[in-house]
């Protein structure tokens, strides 16, 4: 018969958490939820750098989605993903079963000091959370050395930094940039669900970003920085714009001024494309 994915493969696919085991040296880990794409493999590729051992996971976490919908529709891609992960040269893939990640429910709220009350924690109720479930109870499985984190989801990484200091783990966390299309449109395992009309609209996002960064920072006040493009979104009828912050990059909170807040700016954008939501971010 037909050999099983599993079978022809070099690196260990776990379904659970007891077969990964026989780890070398020092050990990177990447978490994911799939549908792997070029931002997915930069981070893989840093983490092939910087360790000896490299383990990915692939796991569509139920707790970090607030709207059931959109974890219905999350593309899942594994086989897919499997020989992309091959021929990145990881390691183990973990792919577990939801009960192989909560044999009972996770009730735990995690604290993350302010960081999730604004932008996606203020628009996606219970998202953070989630995320905190999943990726502490990852780090308890893989006990990694070194953890690689994409800023595409900048507050994301924000709070895993934070969780990972709150609870003393001795794991390195590590921001990598943002993967993005020819075009501009930042990479993300959502671009798939999008209609060839929403695509062609949606690099917008980033032209916006990327001009404001040089044409608005300093030259008129932040409201009206966030008016403006936000207005330049939103004039391609196919893009709605839900929020844009402009905030610190290290606290997350509101800039009232370009000049006032504590280190570096950044802009920050969430805007749907038909039933899909995209984010994006930019220094600024
Ligand atoms: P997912 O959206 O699959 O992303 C996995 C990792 O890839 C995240 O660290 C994300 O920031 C990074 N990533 C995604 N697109 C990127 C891009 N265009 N450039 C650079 N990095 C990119 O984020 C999650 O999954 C989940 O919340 C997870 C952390 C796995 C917990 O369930």
């Amino acid at each position: 018969g037909i050999p099983s994915i599993s079978s022809i493969l070099r690196m260990k696919l776990c379904r659970r958490a007891s077969e990964l085991a026989g780890f070398r040296g020092t050990v990177g880990f990447v978490p994911t939820m799939g549908a792997l794409h070029a931002g997915h493999l930069s981070l893989v590729g840093e983490c092939r750098r910087a360790c000896d051992t490299a383990v990915v996971s692939i796991f569509v976490n139920p707790t970090q989605f607030n709207d059931p919908k959109d974890l219905e529709n999350y593309p899942r891609t594994e086989e897919a993903d499997l020989k992309l992960l091959e021929a990145a040269g990881v390691d183990f893939v973990f792919a577990p079963t939801v009960e192989e990640i909560y044999p009972e429910p996770d009730t735990r709220v995690f604290d993350f000091g302010g960081l999730d009350r604004v932008m996606e924690g203020e628009h996606r109720p219970g998202h953070f959370n989630g995320v905190g479930q999943v990726v502490s109870r990852l780090f308890d499985i893989v006990k990694p050395d070194k953890a690689f984190f994409g800023e595409k989801d900048f507050q994301q990484l924000a709070i895993i930094r934070h969780m990972v200091r709150g609870l003393s783990l001795p794991i390195e966390i590590v921001g990598c940039p943002i993967v993005r299309d020819t075009d501009g449109l930042a990479r993300s395992s959502r671009n798939l669900l999008l209609t060839p009309e929403h695509r062609r609209a949606a690099p917008r996002i980033y032209e916006v970003l990327s001009d404001a960064a040089v044409s608005l920072r300093g030259k008129v006040p932040v409201a009206e920085a966030k008016r403006l493009i936000a207005e330049r979104i939103d004039a391609n009828p196919l893009l709605e714009t839900e929020y844009i912050e402009i905030a610190s990059a290290e606290t997350l909170q509101p800039a009232s001024e370009w000049g006032r807040a504590a280190g570096d700016l950044r802009c920050f954008a969430a805007v749907r494309a038909g039933t899909v939501r995209l984010i994006d971010n930019v220094a600024i």
